[in-house]
């Protein structure tokens, strides 16, 4: 449990910081700000040791709506820890509290940071989606019906804000993929009415098992019912995580076949629900979506979008991907593996490079010499096609596989 106490103008959040500390830092927050306006909120973070997305993305819509409501500053001390102080920058959780000192951070690793959106069109929601689809192919192992599975679910909750939520500040998201279980994990939160209003029920704990329940909606005219409930099935059977936290209930899938509901100690004025989904279950998504007792496949995917040609072939665009990843090692490591994810379901790629002049070698490395290294000679040349090679390419791909088959599979230095 982590220490939260209130010292006047200031809320003093220490050492190790989890999900059911939430409602006391709610609770903190209102009763230093309450209905006041223009005041200054100190935010005192300097002596916390261990924070994670699933507490801190649902304090921002919070903090978000006084600031914009009730003119509230949030001054914010960041932890002293250095990765932790590193972890507020690169996930916007400093950005969002105090954008007058910190500007967005745009480049991460490992994750996607904190995001806004109001579901207008405007401000991407498409897009945040895709940049966590391309976080998940570029770092984990996924199949491309397990990446599907992840886009439907990260989309119907996102959906749910503006058609439901009325959040006077929009949607915050972020998501993490973790290596080490193969698992990615979203939480999308609001500062709307909540799931029981929005339903017109008064019991929050019901109304969230009724959410979660196929079919049930707030209007049958419009909508299917089945948005949380498809994506409490894939989290579910995938051995994921799933929670949700509305106003006066909490709903947690506890283990396998468990779920449970209780109310908190202090009202989530929102909505927030946190979906961590396992990408190992093959067969997953026939068995998660099925409405009505008819499996549903979501027609178009990511996949489709970003890499099938007219004629069905995959092409990776290498000219979209020079600024970003050309650069190094680490660009390279992921481009290998959006490619060994895709030749999972698919007999061939072509790398096109057209308006590519150039990248560096250890990019070469990485990605030519290495999936070479481990496809073998022939499986590289019959399911890595290339097009639009000119001479410089050619050389530097040439060099990366005679030396990378010199040196087979080791390491190499990081840099
Ligand atoms: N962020 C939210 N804020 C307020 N209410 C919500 C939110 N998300 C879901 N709800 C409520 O939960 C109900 C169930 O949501 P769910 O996504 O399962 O179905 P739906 O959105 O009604 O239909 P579908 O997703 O199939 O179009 C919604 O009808 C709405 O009343
Ligand atoms: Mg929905």
């Amino acid at each position: 449990m982590g220490t939260i106490e209130r010292k006047g103008n200031s809320i003093l959040v220490a050492d190790g910081v989890f999900p059911d500390d939430l409602p006391r830092l709610c609770a903190a927050l209102h009763r230093a700000i309450g209905r006041e306006e223009d005041l200054q909120i100190g935010l005192d973070f300097s002596e916390c040791t261990a924070l994670f997305q699933s507490t801190m993305l649902p304090v921002i819509p919070l903090v978000v709506r006084y600031r914009e409501m009730q003119r509230i500053t949030f001054v914010l001390r960041p932890p002293v820890d250095r990765d932790l102080g590193r972890l507020f920058l690169n996930t916007n959780w400093a950005h969002h509290i105090d954008p007058g000192n910190h500007p967005p951070n745009r480049h991460s690793q490992g994750h996607m940071p904190a995001l806004r959106f109001h579901g207008d069109g405007e401000d991407g929601q498409e897009a945040i989606l895709e940049r966590v689809l391309e976080l998940i192919l570029g770092t984990l192992d996924t199949s491309r019906d397990m990446l599907k599975a992840v886009e439907w679910s990260l989309g119907e909750i996102m959906d749910n804000v503006p058609m439901h939520a009325e959040s006077p500040v929009g949607g915050f998201v972020q998501a993490t993929a973790y290596t080490g279980s193969n698992s990615v994990e979203f939480v999308v939160a609001d500062a709307g009415i909540g799931i029981a209003a929005s339903m017109g029920q008064d019991d929050d704990q019901a109304a969230l098992r009724d959410a979660i329940t196929e079919g049930v909606t707030r209007d049958r005219e419009r909508n299917a019912g089945n948005g949380l409930f498809g994506s409490y099935q894939v989290a579910a059977l995938s051995g994921g995580e799933f929670e949700i936290r509305s106003n006066r209930g909490v709903l947690r899938r506890v283990g396998a076949g468990g779920l449970r509901t209780w109310s908190p100690p202090a009202p989530y004025l929102g909505t927030s629900v946190r979906c961590k989904i396992g990408l190992d279950e093959s067969g997953l998504l026939e068995r998660a979506l099925r409405f009505r007792g008819k499996p549903h496949d979501p027609p178009h995917d990511f996949v489709e979008r970003a890499f099938e040609n007219d004629s069905g072939l995959l092409v990776m665009k290498m000219a979209d991907r020079a600024s970003s990843h050309f650069g190094s090692r680490k660009g390279g490591r992921h481009i290998r593996r959006v490619v060994e994810n895709l030749l999972r379901d698919h007999p061939a790629i072509v790398f096109d490079f057209k308006g590519v002049g150039v990248f560096t070698s250890s990019f070469a490395d990485e990605v030519f010499g290495r999936l070479f290294v481990s496809m073998g000679p022939r499986a590289f040349m019959t399911r890595i096609r290339m097009r639009n090679v000119d001479p410089t390419v050619e050389g530097l791909i040439d060099r990366a596989i005679v030396q990378r088959t010199r040196l087979g599979s080791q390491e190499t230095d990081q840099e």
